[in-house]
């Protein structure tokens, strides 16, 4: 609609009338900041929070660390960004974790998959490339993928499925596991396609989502060592 009034605009000189926001047009909408916590039934690792770790050039995984983190660390804050149209906001959007660049520019990285043949176990990327995994939020604040595809479970040959549309299935298998990004090893969030993780390291968890200022009255958890190195 956009790239439509603006034609109009450059077509005719009365046009101009015409070309002002049309209510159709989606608008990105961007949460406040957020910081990610692991909820877990394993009291080790519950509690902890997700930070963007170096694992390459302008690219990170989003690794556990014990918080919480303080109110300023960049490296632990992300957002959720959704389109909005005509004032109805999308459930699924994309999430990013930002990094201050040159001047006044924020460079954003989108949270994807990093995939590996071979192994059920996907690492989580945040990167400045152009792919992003759609995400939002459950009742309770946990984070879902949306699946948009059918259970492949229950095929059957010839028997055509029907596809889950527009909601798509709200997939939560997030786990904790002991991931390589050569040559770097960390203790980061990971996606498990299906069934048991290949991996042995790795257990369940939900990601938990904290508004930044909560923080500040949650104050510091019981000191526990850190099981990873934080280099990025
Ligand atoms: C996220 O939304 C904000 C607010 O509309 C916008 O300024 C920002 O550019 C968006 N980020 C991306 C990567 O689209
Ligand atoms: C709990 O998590 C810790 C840290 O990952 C792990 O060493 C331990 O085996 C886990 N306990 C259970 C019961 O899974
Ligand atoms: C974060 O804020 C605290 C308190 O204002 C300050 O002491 C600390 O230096 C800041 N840290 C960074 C990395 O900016
Ligand atoms: C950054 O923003 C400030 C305030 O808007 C402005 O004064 C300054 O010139 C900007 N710096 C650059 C490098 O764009």
């Amino acid at each position: 609609m956009k790239l439509l009034t603006t034609l109009l605009a450059a077509l005719s000189p009365t046009a101009t009338v015409l070309a002002t926001t049309s209510s159709d047009d989606p608008v990105q909408q961007q949460s406040t900041a957020v910081f990610l916590k692991i909820a877990s039934s394993n009291a080790t690792i519950d509690g902890m929070f997700l930070s963007a770790y170096h694992i390459g050039a302008a690219q990170q995984t989003l690794g556990l660390f014990y918080g919480p983190p303080q109110p300023n660390d960049t490296s632990a804050i992300f957002y959720w960004n959704t389109t909005v149209t005509d004032g109805v906001a999308a459930d699924v959007g994309v999430l990013y974790w930002t990094m201050p660049a040159a001047g006044n520019l924020t460079a954003w990285f989108s949270l994807d998959f990093a995939y590996t043949s071979g192994t059920n176990v996907v690492g989580t990327s945040v990167s400045a490339g152009s792919g992003a995994q759609g995400v939002g939020w459950d009742n309770n604040d946990r984070l879902f993928v949306d699946g948009t595809m059918v259970d492949d479970s229950n095929f059957v040959p010839e028997d055509h499925p029907v596809p889950i549309y527009p909601i798509g299935i709200r997939l939560q298998q997030w786990h904790a596991c002991w991931i390589l990004f050569a040559p770097y090893y960390y203790y980061a969030l990971a996606w498990v396609t299906a069934e048991m993780p290949h991996n042995p390291t790795c257990q369940p968890v939900s990601v938990v989502k904290v508004l930044g200022h909560s923080i500040l009255i949650v104050g510091w958890l019981p000191f526990q060592p850190d099981l990873s190195t934080r280099t990025g």
